[in-house]
């Protein structure tokens, strides 16, 4: 099915960008939870098409044999950062330093990107709505969504976030997410981008309550 004929519920879309680290996949679904809509955290969309790449040893050097799978991979998003996938339940076997390496390769692929891109759009129409997060949500996946926002850390305090459920150094993990960063800025097909119309929240010294409670107020506003 082409992009073009699935037709988007906007209405309803809380879209939140980001780069890697900036809070997304802990606020959204808080977030989500307290306006009584559903969360899809769409990075784990891109993880699990590279766990599954390694894992059925695609030729990770074909992009074509990379898009042909993307198309084929069946998963389910279950919530609260597991993915279903081949009879297993899988979490941290998605952030392993292997899949976040292959990760910014498989996302910067056109098919794969549209595909994704396609399932999110159903996933949404038949829930009515939701909170997304990821990097292109209010710019290319939902660009009429009623809220947009884009949330920003300081590099050093993202890494430090991260290192909390992480056995890698704190200065690794500063790598890996400036790595990504710049490639997930730098592709052609829907880079990371701050939409025009989001609103930037710096979350550098905040608590995740208050990211969340900001967040409401503003759907809070739109909805009255
Ligand atoms: O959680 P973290 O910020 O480390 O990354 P993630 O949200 O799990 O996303 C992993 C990777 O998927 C990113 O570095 C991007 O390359 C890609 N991604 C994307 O291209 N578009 C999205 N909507 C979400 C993720």
């Amino acid at each position: 099915m082409s992009l073009a004929r699935v037709k988007t519920v906007t209405s309803n879309v809380i879209a939140i960008d980001g780069p890697a680290g900036s809070g997304k996949s802990t606020v959204s679904p808080l977030v989500a939870e307290k306006v009584g809509l559903e969360h899809l955290d769409t990075g784990l969309m891109y993880r699990v098409i590279a766990y599954g790449c390694l894992d059925q040893q695609i030729e990770t050097n074909d992009p074509a044999a990379i898009g042909r799978f993307a198309d084929e991979i069946e998963f389910e998003a279950m919530g609260n950062g597991v993915v279903e996938y081949e009879g297993q339940s899988l979490t941290s076997e998605l952030r392993t330093p292997e899949v976040s390496k292959l990760v910014s390769v498989v996302a910067a692929n056109e098919d794969v990107r549209n595909e994704m891109v396609r399932r999110q759009r159903i996933w949404v129409q038949s829930r009515g709505g939701g909170v997304l997060d990821g990097r292109d949500i209010g710019t290319a996946v939902f660009p009429d969504a009623k809220l947009k926002i884009f949330l920003i850390a300081d590099l050093d305090e993202r890494a430090k976030r991260r290192s909390q459920d992480s056995a890698e150094s704190v200065e690794a993990i500063a790598a890996d997410i400036a790595r990504r960063d710049k490639v997930d800025s730098e592709r052609e097909s829907m880079p990371l981008r701050k939409a025009p119309d989001a609103i930037e929240i710096d979350t550098t010294g905040l608590a995740i309550d208050e990211v969340v409670a900001e967040i409401v107020e503003k759907w809070s506003k739109l909805n009255v």
